[in-house]
């Protein structure tokens, strides 16, 4: 299986990439998840990854917590999209499964470094706090990643948090800038791909009829997301962003794309956060990202459900 590491800010949808992840040990090895602030703060971010270890029944899952804010500006919270403990929707007992005593920074440069160059990759589906603070304190970390696969962006969809910028971009432009140059292999799955998952209720009914703990969670927490987003996107189901990352690593052949250069804008009131995703290859700048924008909605969510019936 290949060795990843979730970042993560949990989140409905973060979540269900959890999930996603966890179903498929064949494929995938989760060496650990990390936090970091985003969706709502650190301690619920950290406290939801554990919700979702043990509805999983992975207590043995190692979560590292991580940065509470980003590196040089307030944090922004999202209460208004995932509810007040930032995983509303589905009733669960306060997780009793640790925390590892490492910050997650200081973890991920320590594994990094011991693991073979090209063993570990990265999936970002929150800010890119965690990931910057560790390529600052330790460059040398960079050419040993095979590669990052990140929730975040967007271009022709424009953004949903700003008109120009995505929610993990805006929270922490900095630190996205930092990743973007940092010379990682960068897959970005932006808002142009996303948008097309829909929870629709014909989808989200599947989850809750296979009967188990983690259709039940699924189908609960994707109905209490998909309230907010209803009226917005003029359909029975909101985009759910961040299991398109783990998606991309099972069945890679369900997205397109291309290589770009993306640089984040990280000054200007009006467009802070924004990807500036050069799709046209005007600029003769250098490809830093493999950029996606089109994925076979009906393909993802049959592999979702067909992964978390493995529960
Ligand atoms: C991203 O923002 C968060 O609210 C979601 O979990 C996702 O990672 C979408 O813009
Ligand atoms: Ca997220």
């Amino acid at each position: 299986p290949r060795k990843i590491i979730i970042d993560t800010d949990p989140g409905q949808d973060d979540a269900a990439a959890l999930l996603l992840a966890l179903s498929s040990p064949a494929d995938l090895e989760v060496v650990a998840i990390t936090t970091v602030a985003g969706n709502v703060p650190l301690s619920l971010t950290t406290r939801n990854a554990r919700v979702v270890c043990e509805v999983a029944g992975r207590r043995e899952v190692k979560v590292y917590a991580g940065c509470d804010r980003p590196l040089k500006r307030q944090l922004v919270t999202a209460e208004h999209v995932h509810g007040k403990t930032g995983l509303d929707g589905f009733e669960v007992d306060e997780p009793t499964m640790p925390v590892e005593a490492a910050h997650a920074v200081d973890f991920l440069i320590e594994t990094l470094r011991a693991a073979e160059p090209g063993e570990i990759t990265l999936c970002t589906l929150g800010a890119l706090t965690n990931i910057a603070t560790a390529l600052e304190k330790a460059p040398d970390i960079a050419p040993r990643i095979r590669e990052l696969v990140m929730m975040g962006g967007g271009f022709f969809e424009g953004g949903n948090i700003t008109p120009a910028a995505e929610f993990n971009i805006y929270v922490d432009p900095d630190a996205a800038e930092i990743v973007f140059k940092s010379g990682i292999p960068i897959v970005m799955m932006p808002l142009d791909v996303t948008h097309r998952v829909l929870t629709l209720k014909r989808r989200v009914d599947r989850f809750r009829a296979m009967g188990t703990r983690v259709g039940d969670a699924m189908a609960g927490w994707l109905d209490f997301f998909e309230r907010f987003d209803v009226e917005k996107y003029g359909s029975d189901g909101g985009p759910l962003h961040d299991p398109t990352v783990i998606a991309y690593l099972l069945r890679p052949e369900l997205f397109s794309g291309r290589a770009c250069n993306v640089e984040i804008e990280t000054l200007s009131p009006l467009t802070v956060g924004m990807t500036v995703v050069d799709w046209w290859q005007v600029t003769g700048r250098p490809h830093n990202a493999h950029v996606m924008r089109e994925i076979d909605a009906e393909g993802f969510f049959e592999l979702l459900t067909e992964r978390l019936a493995r529960f």
